[in-house]
């Protein structure tokens, strides 16, 4: 017998769960870094043209794709986009929407734990000291060397990282904090801590932007100047294809689209509950979090100590520079800074985990769903898989790159594109408005009818063969042990999908 699907219990539950699933390392670490690499102002333009485009239809398009699945008793795109599409292939693609969300919450868990572990060095005072020099870079460099040491960059091999204990017992305490969340279920586990956590994080970002626009530098420089480095528009940025493809695919990461789990999120919606304004809501709690408050934390801090010429070229080292290594170096020279950065890392803690556990949600439900395995066994299951393949970014040199390039990026725009091709113009595209419309609180503006017929799937298109054009011959020349064991990773995953949606279907003689 089908196990009973719960429910989110109440509305703002759901809304805060769903902006806890949105709202994570991407907003605080992951936004700052694109945007201050690709010039600040000039990433802006097309990144809102993208939340308009992209962003929000597409959020539309999961959030009704989710609740047609939970009124048939399913939570994840396997079974929906069979629903969907009467062809046999239709669930096969729809296991995307499983492998994606898992491969990526294999290290994002991994990111996630160093995290709280930075915010415990920082209360215990371990973080590094630095003093104020001319040079950014000899500034940076303790904390560079502080963070090397502990994910294990430093090791002599080629192949393999040295992390620190403290890295990998963080790691373990991190999984552990998930999968008890995830064990509690969705409304005792993931709505009750999404209902202490959300108003946390938004109280953690205000105290901590306070403290950052009250900077000074002795140069004289403010926080005007960083917010002019974020708000200033750069026109002619716009004919460049890199800048796109990065305020494309930060409004994937950070609305949580393509992953297939924001779907999943809707599936627990009760079956005549709105879509419509709920998906605007998170939408524009995310966005707030992303641009008012994450950006103008790390970028603004950066700009006040180093300039906007430094804090490009910080960000240009990496995706954990602004966060891990500049913040921590300047709170480090700034009253109470032990504090603030234990402020920061807990923020983003919380951050983190509201992401992952809504990341590993879609693989639960897939076996709950589709095996009929009560909820305790499928998170077994899912903690095992997760400790076991963790090893590979944890212990593999580049993996975790590697991961993210296929999985945290690529793939998402794949999947987006599946998905608005199956909503509009595989179910219908006038039944397709109607499911999104149906017991809506809002009317949607009917442009986005036509936006999400044409003009989305065609600047998916657009974004896809430009990445394909722009990444994928260095991509695949890249080459060595650890390239090929998180390639081997991704294959086996899907291979893995591929068979258990195989035997679920065979099973129920589907
Ligand atoms: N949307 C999640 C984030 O921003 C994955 O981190």
């Amino acid at each position: 017998m089908q196990p009973k699907r719960e429910y989110w219990s109440t509305r703002i539950g759901l809304i805060l769960a769903v902006a806890g699933n949105a709202i994570g390392l991407g907003n605080f670490l992951r936004f700052p870094v694109q945007a201050a690499e690709h010039g600040g102002g000039a990433f802006m333009i097309p990144y809102m043209i993208s939340f308009i485009v992209l962003g929000l239809p597409l959020l539309w398009v999961e959030w009704t794709l989710g609740r047609y699945g939970g009124q048939r008793g399913h939570g994840t795109a396997v079974a929906v986009f069979d629903y969907i599409w009467k062809n046999p292939i239709a669930k096969y693609l729809g296991i995307l929407g499983v492998v994606i969300p898992l491969v990526v919450v294999v290290y994002y868990t991994y990111v996630e734990s160093w995290t709280l572990a930075f915010s415990f060095f920082s209360l215990f005072g371990s973080l590094p000291d630095t003093t104020i020099t001319s040079s950014v870079k000899d500034y940076l460099r303790p904390f560079e060397e502080f963070l090397s040491s502990f994910i294990g960059v430093t090791s002599e091999s080629d192949v393999f990282l040295k992390p620190s204990v403290w890295a990998y017992l963080f790691f373990v305490v991190t999984i552990f904090i998930n999968l008890y969340i995830l064990f509690r279920g969705i409304s005792a586990g993931i709505e009750r801590v999404a209902r202490f956590a959300l108003p946390l994080i938004f109280v953690l970002a205000i105290v901590l932007l306070v403290r950052v626009i009250t900077l000074t530098s002795p140069d004289g420089r403010n926080f005007l100047d960083g917010f002019g480095f974020l708000w200033n528009p750069d026109f002619s940025a716009l004919t460049q294809p890199q800048v796109w493809l990065a305020a494309a695919g930060q409004i994937f990461f950070t609305l949580s689209i393509g992953f297939g789990a924001i779907l999943t999120y809707a599936s627990y919606l009760k079956p005549k509950s709105d879509v419509a304004l709920n998906a605007l809501a998170t939408a524009s709690v995310n966005e707030f979090a992303e641009v008012v408050l994450g950006a103008s934390i790390a970028i603004t801090a950066s700009v006040i100590f180093f300039g906007a010429v430094a804090t490009k070229q910080i960000a240009q080292e990496g995706a954990f520079s602004l966060g891990f290594i500049a913040l921590p170096a300047i709170f480090a020279n700034t009253p109470f800074g032990e504090f603030f950065g234990f402020l920061w890392f807990l923020l983003l803690f919380f951050a983190g985990v509201t992401s992952s556990i809504a990341l590993s949600q879609p693989a639960i439900a897939f076996l709950e769903d589709e095996f009929n395995l009560p909820r305790k066994k499928a998170v077994m299951y899912l903690g095992m898989f997760l400790f076991v393949t963790a090893h590979i970014p944890i212990f593999f040199k580049g993996a975790l790159d590697e991961l993210d390039f296929w999985i945290g990026t690529l793939a998402l725009a794949v999947f987006a594109l599946l998905e608005a091709i199956l909503f509009m113009w595989i179910l219908d595209s006038k039944r397709a408005w109607e499911e999104l419309n149906r017991y809506a609180d809002i009317r949607v503006p009917s442009v986005f009818y036509y936006i999400l017929k044409y003009v989305s799937p065609l600047f998916l298109l657009v974004i896809l063969v430009s990445w394909v054009v722009e990444s994928l011959p260095s991509a695949l020349a890249k080459t060595g042990i650890s390239i090929w064991v998180a390639r081997g990773f991704i294959i086996f995953v899907i291979v893995l999908g591929v068979v258990l949606v195989k035997i679920a279907w065979s099973r129920r003689g589907r």
